[in-house]
C-alpha cells in the first residue's frame, strides 16, 4: 500500500519579508520527512500528520503555535482541526491561548469519548484538567509579529505573509488523516473563528475518498466548506490535483476568495493548489526523495 504525507505551510502573499520564505521551506520539508519516518515505520497517518504539524508549530516563521499572529489586541488565539478518516473521528480546538502544540490539544479532543470541539476557556481548563503542557504567551509571540503588530495597531491592514499549516497522509493500512493549526488572520477581533478548526473547511479526512487541508482567507474557505468539497469532488471521479484544481477556482469565482489546498486521495495521489502568491509546501511518497515547492 503506498504511503504518503503532504504538508503547507500556509499560502498568502509572503512578498512582505522574501526571507521568511526561504525559512519556511527546511521547516516543511523537516515536517515532511518526519511524517515520512513515521509512515516508513508502519506508524498510522494521524500521529504522521500531528507530528509534522508540531514541527510546523514550532517554526516562529509561519503562523501556528510560535509565531501565530497576535489579534487586535496584542494577544495571541489558535484554532486547530485534526480528523481521522477510518472512523471521522476528529478533534478541533478554537481561540485557545498558553498552548504551544494546538493540534496535541485538538489531538486529546479527539480522543475524548463524548466530545469533538472545544473552545476558549473551556478548552483551556480541559488541557489544565489532563495534565496537557502549558506555555507563556510570550513563548508563541515572536518579536517580529509584536513588532508588525505595534507599527500596525492603528491600521486595518491584514494581508499576511503566509497563514496557517497543516498535513495530509496516508498509512500502509490505507488509513488517511488531516491535521490544520493557525494562530488566524493578524489584527483579527478577539473571539474571531477561522476556518481552520471547523469541519470540512479548514480540514476533512474520509479513507473513502481523501484528505484535505486548506489555508487562506478563513472567511471565505468556510463558506464554499472548501476541504469537503474536494473530498466530494474525489468521490465523483476527479484526481486529488484536478479536485484541489476546481475548489480553488470555485473558491475564486464563489467568495473572491484566496487561498491554498493540499490532498491526498485514498491510492495516495497527492494535490497541491493556490491562487496566491506562494504557499510552501513539501510531499513525500512511499520512501522516495521529498519533494518541495513553493
Ligand atoms: N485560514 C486561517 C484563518 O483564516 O484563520
Amino acid at each position: 500500500m503506498t504511503t504518503a504525507i503532504v504538508v503547507h505551510g500556509g499560502a498568502g502573499a509572503w512578498g512582505e519579508v522574501p526571507e521568511r520564505l526561504t525559512r519556511a521551506m527546511p521547516a516543511c520539508i523537516a515536517a515532511a520527512q518526519a511524517g515520512q519516518a513515521i509512515l516508513l515505520a508502519g506508524g498510522s497517518a494521524l500521529d504522521a500528520v500531528e507530528t509534522a504539524v508540531n514541527i510546523l508549530e514550532n517554526e516562529p516563521v509561519l503562523d501556528a503555535g510560535r509565531g501565530s499572529y497576535p489579534n487586535a489586541n496584542g494577544e495571541i488565539e489558535m484554532d486547530a482541526l485534526i480528523m481521522d478518516g477510518s472512523d471521522l473521528n476528529l478533534g478541533a480546538v478554537a481561540a485557545v491561548t498558553r498552548v504551544q502544540n494546538p493540534i496535541s490539544l485538538a489531538r486529546k479532543v479527539l480522543e475524548h469519548p463524548n466530545h469533538n470541539f472545544l473552545v476558549g476557556a473551556g478548552a483551556e481548563a480541559f488541557a489544565d484538567q489532563i495534565g496537557f503542557p502549558r506555555c507563556e504567551v510570550a513563548d508563541l509571540l515572536t518579536d517580529e509579529n509584536l513588532l508588525h503588530y505595534h507599527n500596525h495597531k492603528n491600521t486595518t491592514a491584514n494581508e499576511a505573509h503566509g497563514d496557517t499549516v497543516g498535513a495530509v497522509a496516508i498509512d500502509s493500512n490505507g488509513n488517511i488523516a488531516t491535521a490544520t493549526s493557525t494562530g488566524g488572520t493578524r489584527h483579527k477581533l478577539p473571539g474571531r473563528v477561522g476556518d481552520s478548526p471547523l469541519v470540512g473547511s479548514g480540514g476533512y479526512a474520509d479513507n473513502w475518498t481523501a484528505a484535505v487541508s486548506a489555508t487562506g482567507h478563513g472567511e471565505a474557505l468556510m463558506k464554499i466548506i472548501i476541504s469537503k468539497r474536494v473530498c466530494d469532488l474525489v468521490g465523483d471521479g476527479l484526481s486529488a490535483q484536478a479536485a484541489c484544481d476546481a475548489a480553488i477556482q470555485m473558491l475564486a469565482e464563489r467568495v473572491q476568495g484566496t487561498g491554498g489546498l493540499i490532498a491526498v486521495d485514498a491510492r495516495g495521489q497527492v494535490g497541491v493548489a493556490r491562487n496566491t502568491n506562494a504557499m510552501p509546501y513539501a510531499y513525500a511518497i512511499d520512501d522516495k526523495p521529498i519533494v518541495s515547492g513553493k
